[in-house]
């Protein structure tokens, strides 16, 4: 441990959200972070969601090595092997008509691309986004996020309506409870409709809104949703930064769905690690979009080295096959939430598909008030007896966990990181009922 260092880190850098730096990280691997003091800590949010194969998988490892040896970067104009090469395993893994790819450095990246290019095929501006949607940070990814952090960033790109998401626990328009009928999306699309100025473009949406809450919409509504916006001309984005590439169970929940989304974007599950995203559509809509000069010329784009790295994802999933890993892993995790569940009253519900798994915390399961404070004491119980969990703390949204551990993980550290949430729960609730905030 080198205290010096973690002073310079938190006197020299921009604090971005990230909580206090009380220690550094040394490395990673597999499951599991090492920090500067030597301990070891289970990693159950595999990075930011992006380390699916496990941290440092050798296939990546190789393809990183093998790539800073042949060409790290190269003029955005010239298009490396490796980007061929990857264009076409991806095509091999995409529903038709899905075809071709851009490749790009991060999920907002991708947003962003999808949406101009949405915007130039239609000859529209409009978009409509699903409340508690995350898209990223960039100007119209943001202009499309609704989880959080909006305020005080200065005007958004005009033109995006939000629509009540499909929150059956919570339902936002206070219509549901449990089963969600869509009326949500009708309410939606109806004030849309009022509102519209006639230039509709794409509606963008995630799978399942991660961000948000873990919230899985019920059968049927991306069928729904794909023919209202056809209705209307605009294109349906699919953003599947964290459903792509085997994480639920499934190639892509486009595949599980059974709707092909216009444009889809992927971002955190492709690159193993590194900064690699893209922005995929059919060959008519790309033709169209190039008709019309379609553009997307950044540095980093066909970069050679992160598409090996993705290339090595896609081979790996295949190789190690992973995608039913994460449904039996997945339902393995599941199975041992709802012991838990059994035990807490507290937790009020659990949701999510393979290993995108999602926890509410609430204080009574009938008033289902969102329990912020034992989510807050748990999480950070769960970190000094050596588990990273990813918590969403929002009076209006829940406390709700995200557990997202690597598709490599193994049934003993799922056990073990079960332990810990017993633990670290069975505490925290004592913690609560000491402080009296119960
Ligand atoms: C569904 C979804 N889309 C887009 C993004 C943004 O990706 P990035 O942080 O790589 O820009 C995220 C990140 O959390 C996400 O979860």
């Amino acid at each position: 441990m080198d205290e010096e260092l973690r002073a310079a880190a938190r006197e020299h850098l921009i604090r971005y959200g990230q909580g206090d730096i009380d220690r550094l990280y040394v490395s990673a691997k597999g499951a599991t972070v090492r920090d500067d003091e030597g301990r070891e800590i289970l990693d159950f949010t595999s990075g930011q969601m992006c380390a699916t194969l496990g941290h440092s998988h050798p296939a990546i490892v190789k393809a990183i090595q093998s790539g800073a040896e042949d060409a790290i970067h190269m003029f955005s104009g010239m298009i490396p092997e490796p980007v061929a090469k990857l264009a076409k395993k991806l095509a091999e893994w995409l529903p038709k008509p899905l075809s071709r790819a851009m490749f790009v450095n991060t999920g907002s990246e991708s947003n962003e691309a999808a949406l101009r290019m949405a915007k130039l095929v239609t000859g529209g501006y409009e978009v409509i986004a699903l409340g508690g949607s995350w898209h990223g940070v960039t100007g119209q990814a943001a202009a499309a996020s609704f989880a959080s952090d909006r305020r005080g960033y200065g005007p958004k790109v005009p033109g995006v309506t939000v629509i009540p998401e499909p929150y059956a626990y919570r339902c936002p328009i206070g219509h549901c409870r449990d089963a969600c009928d869509m009326s949500c999306m009708k309410v939606g699309l109806k004030m849309f409709d009022m509102a519209c100025e006639g230039a509709p473009a794409a509606i963008i949406a995630e799978p399942i809104l991660s961000a948000g809450g873990v919230i899985v919409p019920p059968k049927g509504y991306f069928k729904t949703l794909h023919e209202q916006a056809k209705k209307r001309g605009m294109m349906l984005i699919f953003d599947e930064a964290q459903t792509a590439f085997g994480r639920i169970g499934h190639k892509f929940a486009a595949t599980q769905l059974g709707v092909t989304p216009d444009i889809m974007t992927v971002s955190k599950t492709l690159g193993g690690g590194l900064p690699l995203a893209a922005t995929i559509t059919s060959d008519d809509i790309e033709q169209q979009a190039h008709d019309k000069g379609y553009s997307y010329y950044t540095s980093h784009v066909s970069d050679p080295l992160p598409a090996l790295a993705g290339l090595a994802v896609l081979e790996t999933v295949e190789k190690e096959n992973l995608i039913a890993r994460a449904s039996e892993i997945g339902g393995y995790l599941r199975d041992h939430l709802e012991s838990l569940q059994q035990k807490y009253e507290a937790i009020g519900e659990i949701r999510g598909q393979g290993l995108l798994l999602g926890i509410e915390l609430v204080k009574d399961r009938e008033s289902r008030e969102p329990h912020l404070e034992l989510g807050q004491i748990t999480t950070r119980r769960c970190m000094e007896l050596g588990l990273s969990m990813n918590i969403k703390l929002r009076p209006e949204r829940g406390a709700v966990w995200r557990i997202a551990p690597p598709l490599t993980v193994t049934r003993a550290e799922i056990d073990q990181g079960v332990e810990i949430l017993d633990r670290a729960l069975r505490e925290g609730l004592d913690e609560v009922s000491k402080n009296g905030v119960a």
